[in-house]
């Protein structure tokens, strides 16, 4: 049963995050949206280092849940209704979130919106870019890497491909095959006025 798992899977996933930063009075939540190898997980990387909020990877989180991870419907299910509680709590306490997950199918992001609406938290949507052909080239890089997050290859952007919506909300676009540090800056702005 799904709700029997789902508070002791929460559980794992804050154990699995470690350290936790100090609360404050009024938390953000960044979610970034975009195909494998747009480079998400680099840009919450850069972001976090000047930001100091906890990453929620759903790569690594998936597989604090699923040491073997299978991909399928039901492990996803499961691990997503497992991350929106975990935001919903974590938010609750004061914390500030940046989601490093695909996002790509608006349905998916309203449950997102509507935990920041509901907690009214300022909510911060990236739409993460490259182009294709410079995903190729780092996904078959990646690949190579036995340290990497994210089994995503060519293939799976691919599949993915059709899945990307539209986002409806205002939201950052950031090309991550430029420069990102002028995102960064209005992004890290954003949060702090
Ligand atoms: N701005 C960038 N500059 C240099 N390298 C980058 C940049 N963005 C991403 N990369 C590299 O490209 C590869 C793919 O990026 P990344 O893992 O961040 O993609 P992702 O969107 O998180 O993919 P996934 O959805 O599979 O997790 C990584 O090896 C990363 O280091
Ligand atoms: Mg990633």
């Amino acid at each position: 049963m799904a709700e029997t798992w789902l508070a002791s899977d929460v559980e794992r996933l804050i154990d699995s995050l470690g350290q936790l930063p100090e609360p404050v009075v009024k938390p953000a939540f960044i979610v970034v949206s975009g195909l494998p190898g747009t480079g998400k997980s680099y840009f919450c990387g850069k972001l976090a280092e000047r930001l100091h909020f906890v990453i929620l990877e759903s790569d690594v989180l998936r597989r604090a849940l699923f040491p073997s991870p299978r991909y399928g419907p039901t492990e996803s299910r499961r691990l997503f209704q497992a991350i929106h509680l975990l935001i919903e709590g974590l938010l609750k306490r004061g914390m500030s979130l940046i989601l490093d997950a695909t996002n790509l199918s608006e349905r998916y992001r309203e449950h997102l919106y509507s935990i920041a609406d509901h907690l009214d938290v300022r909510l911060i949507l990236v739409k993460v870019e490259a182009p294709p052909d410079v995903v190729r080239g780092r996904l078959k890089v990646r690949q190579e890497d036995p340290q990497r997050k994210s089994d995503a290859d060519w293939g799976v952007y691919q599949k993915m491909r059709s899945s990307v919506e539209k986002i409806w909300r205002n939201h950052y676009v950031v090309d991550t095959s430029w420069d990102i540090t002028p995102v960064l800056d209005k992004i890290v702005r954003a949060v702090r006025r």
